[in-house]
């Protein structure tokens, strides 16, 4: 078959890129090597820069989100025994968004079904051809037989562990790269919340998160050993040690336990994120660790670079916002690296670190907390910087 962008992966960033690239009048369709119901189940981070929101919104895709959704003004640090709010609204005028990927996932979908954009699930062997030409190809097999897709442009838009970013030849692409010595366990409860917004917790023990989903489900975090095993924890385990690091907040409202998992955490960027007509999006070209919510944020901002520079091609042929995506992308994609690594290391306690550090730590914590001028760059960074 042919299309004009061929894309691979309907996470976050795939489906908005074939999204804002349908508003442009410009055809794509999708291959994606999972099922739907698994896509629309898959759970990340929930929390969406203003921008983004707006972005929702205004192209069509946020009625939902703008019912179910909470909107927030800040967020609550926890240390030294007491909480500390940090006021976004107040310090840069914007807020943050708490609704779930999956949520934001199952919308794209939909609208991209509606719109009558073909997304092929459950593919089978997806591999690229002819990326450094003007006629690329996507090959993969769908319901048992071969077949092609023809494009002019692919997005690779199919993850830390696709087949896009693996498939430019190698000497091409310079990795960056930082793995961090702990993992988080994470649990979603079906239990009260405990705070109107997100508390981000420092204790000897370890990093903790509180976090929502609706307000009958809850998201906690837990820093834990990067290979922890989550089944080794039981939910009063989990409860118990959530409420120790929480300390000083208040009791936990506890309920059952539905997910529980443990995430990796790691900080990596390909430059450039692009070879000659494939370009990466979101997760295929960088991956930052989840302190600072920035995963599908990223992916957003890479997906709206890049439809525009493929909007102007088709209008003029004209080949420069194409040929600058991954230049334009990379400024804020390392913005985004050095504030989630500033986060992670705020917060998690390092294997090599001395007692020196950690009062270090707890000085930059009440810094940022006591500093009209150290809040406001947390919040600048934390709502989203600009995009372009
Ligand atoms: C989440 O709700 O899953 C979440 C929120 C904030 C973070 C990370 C994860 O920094």
């Amino acid at each position: 078959m042919r299309t004009q962008v061929g894309i691979v992966g309907a996470g976050p960033a795939g489906l908005m890129l074939s999204h804002l690239l349908h508003r442009a009048g410009i055809d794509s369709v999708i291959v994606e090597n999972r099922s739907r119901a698994y896509c629309e189940a898959r759970i990340r981070a929930g929390l969406i820069e203003q921008w983004a929101a707006d972005m929702l919104v205004e192209t069509g895709v946020g009625a939902r989100m703008q019912r179910e959704s909470m909107v927030h003004d800040g967020i609550h640090l926890n240390f030294g025994g007491g909480l500390h709010h940090i006021d976004f609204h107040k310090l840069v005028g914007k807020r943050v968004t708490i609704y779930g990927q999956q949520e934001v996932v199952k919308d794209l979908i939909a609208r991209r079904l509606e719109d009558g954009t073909k997304i092929l699930f459950e593919v089978e062997g997806t591999t690229l051809h002819d990326i450094g030409t003007a006629a690329p190809k996507i090959r993969f097999r769908h319901d048992g037989r071969a077949d092609e897709i023809e494009c002019d442009v692919i997005g690779g838009c199919d993850g830390f562990h696709g087949v896009s970013r693996p498939s430019i030849p190698s000497g091409v692409l310079t990795t960056y790269e930082r793995e961090y010595p702990f993992g988080w366990l994470g649990i979603l409860a079906q239990a009260q919340p405990v705070a109107d917004e997100l508390i981000y917790s420092y204790h000897r023990n370890g990093f903790s998160l509180y976090s929502m989903r609706s307000p009958s489900l809850v998201r906690y975090y837990l820093q834990c050993a990067p290979d922890e095993d989550p089944e080794r924890w039981s939910d009063q385990q989990v409860w118990d040690e959530l409420e120790l690091r929480l300390s000083g907040v208040r009791v936990l409202p506890r309920g059952p336990v539905v997910e529980k998992i443990v995430a990796p955490m790691r900080s990596f960027v390909v430059e450039p994120m692009q070879h000659g007509r494939l370009f990466l999006a979101g997760d295929s070209a960088h991956i930052v660790p989840p302190t600072g919510a920035k995963g599908m944020n990223l992916a957003f901002a890479d997906v709206r670079v890049l439809s525009k520079a493929i909007a102007a091609f088709y209008r003029s042929g004209a080949t420069g916002l194409l040929d600058q995506y991954s230049q334009t992308c990379l400024r804020r994609v390392w913005k985004a690296q050095r504030f989630s690594w500033w986060m992670t290391r705020l917060f998690h306690l390092f294997p090599e670190e001395t007692p020196f550090d950690r009062k270090r730590q707890l000085a930059e914590l009440d810094y940022v907390a006591s500093s009209a001028v150290a809040a406001t760059s947390l919040a600048e960074n934390y709502v989203g910087l600009p995009v372009e």
